[in-house]
């Protein structure tokens, strides 16, 4: 991807990575991502803001020869983490005495991660305004989108808000200003990036309404243009708010609990609830996470195995917990052989979830007219908690 002009006087200098298939060795990149990184260039001083990851470092100083830049004053970190602040020491490199702006937090960080010193740091407030003389730029603290020291940077004459991974995607599109394709990618960047800190989103939209924003520049994905799209789907995504949808995700070893997924997901499709339906060994766990951003309950499937949780269930357990969904109801359908260990282990390790637990079906090996029966039941339980809370007519 080369230069791009966002405005007169900004230009997108950021990177592609369609390839990246993991990110943080723990979420998966079905569409790659982008990293980008803004160069604003005021009539007295240039500003960089954030850089790019280390391994797209070449992309970034091909960019800037793009878009023309000459010296680079001020590298605007908005966030530690390293797909953004990995190539400040290189840009420091190449333009000594410029200096890194950035809050206190952040600038704590960048001397653990990149090695910045004192000398190169100038620390900044909440509120804070730097000139570039015909270009003004103000910080705003949005702490917790994604780690404690993450904020935004506005650009007051072009209404651009530069907003670091609050409103992202990993998606590396053709074009990075068609944003009006931006739901989906966008969607499961919140799952797997926002959704444990959607009151900190709430909380920072909600202190981004006074300022007037034309367009939206991220470091991940499309550029918004029409930002009124993502804030909207933020705020849906980040309130309290479920669906009339069922998450049922499975493990089975010897089709035991696969045939009571089955059962329960005919049951409960009969009665107007959406189910999305995930056998886990062979499903993206990633799209998982997505639908849990605002499905009403979540169904666990898994056998006991090795006195424990089939680890395919545990594995899925153990990142859903650790997202913090908003789901209302969660509940289990298990099977064994001779010892019970898996119901136990669900129960144990839903600790984040501030849903109500509706009793669980176990069945020892195959299902059998009781489990049916049980399973009957659940789907019942379900249907009348969705009716209470409104979301099933
Ligand atoms: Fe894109 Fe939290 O880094």
């Amino acid at each position: 991807m080369s230069a791009i002009k966002i405005t007169e006087k900004v230009f997108y200098v950021g990177a592609k990575h369609p390839e990246r298939r993991i990110f943080d060795e723990l979420i998966s990149l079905p569409d790659g991502t982008t990293y980008n990184s803004y160069l604003v260039t005021g009539s007295l001083k240039t500003a960089l803001i954030d850089t790019v990851d280390p391994a797209m470092k070449d992309f970034l100083f091909k960019n800037l020869k793009r878009a023309g830049a000459g010296k680079i004053d001020y590298i605007i970190s908005n966030h530690a983490e390293q797909d953004h602040s990995g190539c400040i020491p290189f840009v420091l490199q190449a333009n000594p005495g410029a200096k890194v702006v950035t809050n206190e937090k952040c600038a704590a960080m960048l001397k653990d991660f990149t090695m910045v010193t004192d000398e190169n740091l100038m620390i900044i407030k909440d509120g804070d305004t730097l000139s570039l003389g015909d270009k003004t730029l103000e910080f705003i603290l949005t702490p917790w989108v994604h780690w404690p020291e993450t904020m935004s940077t506005y650009l007051r004459e072009d209404e651009i808000l530069f907003s670091c991974d609050l409103f992202g995607s990993h998606y590396s599109p053709s074009d990075i200003m068609a944003g009006e394709h931006f739901y989906l990618p966008a969607k499961r960047y919140f799952a797997e990036i926002m959704c444990p800190f959607r009151n900190n989103v709430r909380n920072n939209i909600a202190k981004l309404e006074k300022f007037k924003i034309k367009t939206i520049c991220p470091s991940h994905g499309f550029v918004h243009t029409s930002p009124e799209g993502i804030i909207n789907a933020y705020k849906k995504w980040a309130a309290d708010d479920v669906k009339n949808e069922v998450i049922l995700a499975y493990v089975s070893m010897h089709d035991s609990t696969k045939k009571m997924a089955e059962y329960l997901r005919d049951a409960l499709e009969e009665k107007g609830i959406t189910v999305n339906y995930f056998d886990i060994p062979v499903s993206d766990l990633g799209e998982i996470a997505m639908m849990m951003v605002d499905s009403a309950t979540v169904i666990i499937g898994g056998s006991t195995v090795l006195a424990g949780l089939h680890p395919a269930a545990q594995n899925l357990i153990y990142v859903a917990n650790a997202l913090r969904p908003k789901t209302k109801f969660v509940s289990f359908i298990t099977s064994f052989g001779w010892g019970e260990k898996a119901s136990e282990v669900i129960k144990a390790n839903l600790t984040n979830f501030k849903a109500e637990v509706l009793s669980p079906v176990i069945s020892k090996g195959w299902p059998k007219e009781e489990q049916f029966k049980e399973l009957d039941r659940l789907a019942n339980d379900i249907a009348e908690k969705h009716r209470a809370i409104g979301v099933l007519k």
